[in-house]
């Protein structure tokens, strides 16, 4: 399939044509993938289940794995919902559009292939004025998982886009550089307790001092319990997610401890012949490392070596939690404390 790509830089006349040949495809049932302010997203009508599977298709992804659905305004999240709540308006007056994400019971006209068999549905309003323009031209809700292949680094970039994607969609839009680098907070309000099942750039505190109340976290997010899948006895658990092609390890510990540490494996592994990448963020630059890590992945795997060792970051800072969320994912849990 060939695919158009429209690179969007201004909203001109242009930009708006292009912008609405490609709502037309989502219209006909097509996929378009799309820029976010979190990552690209790989976009289909979320009430056509059809063009919903083809994205499982394209991504080669579990169809039990279900996904975020788009809106561009308080209309269309209550065209999928029926729960209105004080909770609901506060979060959405706040955040929205933006990196959160919101489980909710879904309503009966949205197909279980978007939400992979289950009651409730996750929403949000994207903070990208392209993706609102999609949304709005197109007239539907768009379902859209990130737009990489799956098990990859999520997409930041146009270009990791067309890396993963070219030729097997018809048309991806490009809009720079996504702002935050890392995908939306996913908070689920059908628990008692409103609960973060993905850790974002929204934290904890952030939404709780906008609900006015307890937010928890998921406890398969919790701390200690990666401590016991990190633990040595375990170093065959496999983990697909965001996997770079290259081994990585993630150091971790008081941070000059991790430089040195860094240095020496770097050293005895290049003179064993392997090409060796280095993630190292400055300490407590958190919003930088959730912005640059998936690209730093990437780039790496582009050239082409074969070890990433990556310094952790310091995860009782909420966002640096967030990031390790996705690194300690991305090394398959093989990680050296020092
Ligand atoms: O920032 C983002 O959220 C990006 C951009 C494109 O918007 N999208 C994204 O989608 O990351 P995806 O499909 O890669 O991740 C969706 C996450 C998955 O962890 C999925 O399990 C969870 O949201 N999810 C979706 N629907 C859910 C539901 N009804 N209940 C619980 N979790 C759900
Ligand atoms: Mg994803």
């Amino acid at each position: 399939m060939k695919t158009k790509i429209y690179d969007i830089q201004k909203f001109n006349d242009q930009a708006m044509a292009h912008i609405k040949e490609a709502a037309d495809i989502l219209k006909k049932g097509g996929l378009v993938a799309f820029p976010t302010e979190t990552v690209y997203g790989l976009g289909a009508d979320a009430l056509n289940p059809q063009a919903v599977a083809a994205i499982y298709a394209t991504k080669g992804r579990p169809s039990d794995n279900p996904m975020i659905v788009h809106v561009a305004g308080m209309d269309q999240l209550y065209e999928l919902s029926s729960l209105q709540s004080e909770v609901i308006t506060k979060l959405t007056k706040r955040f929205w559009p933006g990196p959160l994400t919101l489980v909710l019971p879904k309503k009966e006209k949205v197909p279980d292939v978007t939400t992979g068999g289950l009651s409730t549905i996750a929403i949000r309003m994207p903070d990208h004025p392209v993706a609102l323009e999609l949304i709005k031209q197109s007239g539907c809700p768009i379902a859209a998982p990130s737009a990489n292949l799956s098990g990859r680094p999520s997409p930041t970039k146009g270009d990791h886009v067309i890396e993963d994607l070219n030729g097997k969609i018809p048309m991806i839009l490009k809009g720079g550089n996504c702002r935050v680098g890392i995908e939306s907070t996913v908070l689920d309000l059908t628990s008692e307790i409103p609960t973060i099942l993905r850790p974002g750039i929204l934290t904890q505190g952030d939404l709780e001092m906008v609900i006015g109340d307890k937010v928890v976290l998921d406890p398969a997010l919790d701390r200690k319990k990666h401590q016991e899948i990190l633990s040595p006895k375990a170093p065959g658990m496999k983990y697909t997610h965001y996997a770079p092609k290259a081994e990585m390890i993630v150091i971790r510990g008081n941070q000059d401890r991790v430089r040195i540490e860094i240095e020496r494996l770097k050293k005895v592994n290049e003179e064993k012949g392997r090409i060796v990448g280095v993630i190292l963020f400055e300490e407590q630059a958190f919003r930088q490392a959730a912005h640059d890590f998936f690209a730093k992945l990437r780039l790496l795997d582009d050239q082409g070596v074969d070890l990433i060792l990556a310094g952790a970051l310091n995860d009782e800072n909420p966002i640096g939690f967030a990031v390790m969320n996705r690194m300690l994912k991305s090394a398959g849990y093989h990680i050296i404390e020092v």
